[in-house]
């Protein structure tokens, strides 16, 4: 097996999507039963069973809804994207999921101008880093673990982030293409940042095709990517997805290069990091677009829409939260922090 260099691009499989996943409660199980037949009505689902962010049943089920707005699922017809109970069906969990956050970020901070505003809003939760813990002390198995959870969102890294395009117009939408034509690599596959990271997770022994660790991630992880589709996916929350981005782009420096770090200790080669080393520097510009051009500019124009953006940035700080205190926890426990354990790994790594 050659080793992943950077020029690295996934192969035709790799990009194709999977199979539907494993289901993990009455509602997950009835959509995903019924999305594997012909498109039909779904008539009244039964209810999920736990938490709507974190429980597994509804974390997967709005997960899986949200898929088919992305890349669907192998074998699964493309009519179920607008199948009206489907779409009733995924409205009311979208009900109870954001009622749900809601209750998790709690007051969200006012403030008089965004880029102070979304400072506060960032900070409603704080605890211990997880990118510094894989700074100083992740081993691989770790390290490797840290890679799959991030693969539900940087294998389609900034694709819920796009819908917002035709939603803007004038200063925010020129911000957002700023931000986005560095995100797909300015048009060249290989600089794609949802390719360079599948050249990491190549690198530390992992399958870079889209959705093949789904069956691994707890509703911990689907859930911050769930966050993203919704407001991605209506047009009434573009504030909400405004400050999710500047949120991502103002506080992502550091923890990139943390990882960089992290991998640079455990022997990774120049190539493997060069996901993480892009964005300290591609992020140190992107945080000012994303604060004050993207969310400012919006604001500028929407002024109504500034409770939305902080609560935008909340949400996202907070379920990052509980998503690293899990993995945090489970470290600390020795414990895997995925649903099952990876196989070991298949590939020799390419250490520098
Ligand atoms: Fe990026
Ligand atoms: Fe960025």
């Amino acid at each position: 097996m050659t080793e992943p260099r950077y020029g690295w691009t996934p192969s035709i499989d790799q990009v194709k999507p999977r199979g539907l996943p494993s289901p993990r409660g009455p509602l997950s199980a009835l959509l995903i039963d019924q999305l594997a037949g012909p498109v039909r009505g779904v008539g009244r689902p039964p209810a999920y069973s736990g938490d709507p962010v974190h429980g597994e049943d509804a974390a997967l089920a709005l997960y899986v809804l949200y898929e088919l707005h992305y890349r669907g699922f192998a074998d699964v017809d493309e009519d179920w994207e607008w199948e009206p109970s489907l779409l009733a069906t995924r409205a009311e969990l979208e009900r109870d999921y954001i009622a749900r956050v809601t209750e998790l970020v709690g007051p969200v901070p006012e403030a008089g101008d965004v880029v102070t505003g979304l400072q506060a809003a960032m900070s409603v939760v704080e605890g211990p880093s997880l990118s510094m813990y894989a700074a100083e002390r992740a081993d691989l198995r770790e390290l490797r673990e840290l890679a799959v959870h991030r693969s539900a969102w940087q294998l389609k890294e900034a694709d819920p982030h796009s819908w917002a395009i035709p939603r803007l117009a004038g200063r925010p939408k020129a911000a957002l293409i700023e931000i986005q034509k560095d995100e797909y690599g300015e048009g060249v596959q290989r600089d794609m940042h949802q390719v360079l990271f599948g050249l990491t997770m190549e690198s530390l022994g992992l399958d870079a095709s889209y959705g093949a660790y789904l069956d691994h991630l707890p509703a911990v992880t689907l859930a911050t990517v769930n966050l993203v589709s919704m407001f991605g996916l209506h047009r009434k929350w573009r504030g909400a997805l405004c400050g999710h981005l500047a949120t991502f782009e103002m506080t992502s420096v550091a923890p990139m290069g943390n990882y960089a770090a992290a991998m640079r200790r455990l022997g990774m080669s120049t190539d493997s990091r060069h996901f993480y080393e892009v964005h300290v520097v591609a992020d140190a510009h992107h945080s000012s677009v994303g604060a004050e051009e993207l969310a400012g500019g919006l604001v500028e124009q929407e002024p109504e829409l500034l409770p939305q953006v902080l609560f935008g940035a909340a949400a996202v700080s907070v379920l990052e939260r509980h998503f690293a205190d899990h993995v945090l926890d489970s470290f600390g426990q020795g414990e895997t922090s995925l649903l099952k354990p990876l196989e070991r790994r298949s590939r020799r790594l390419v250490v520098a």
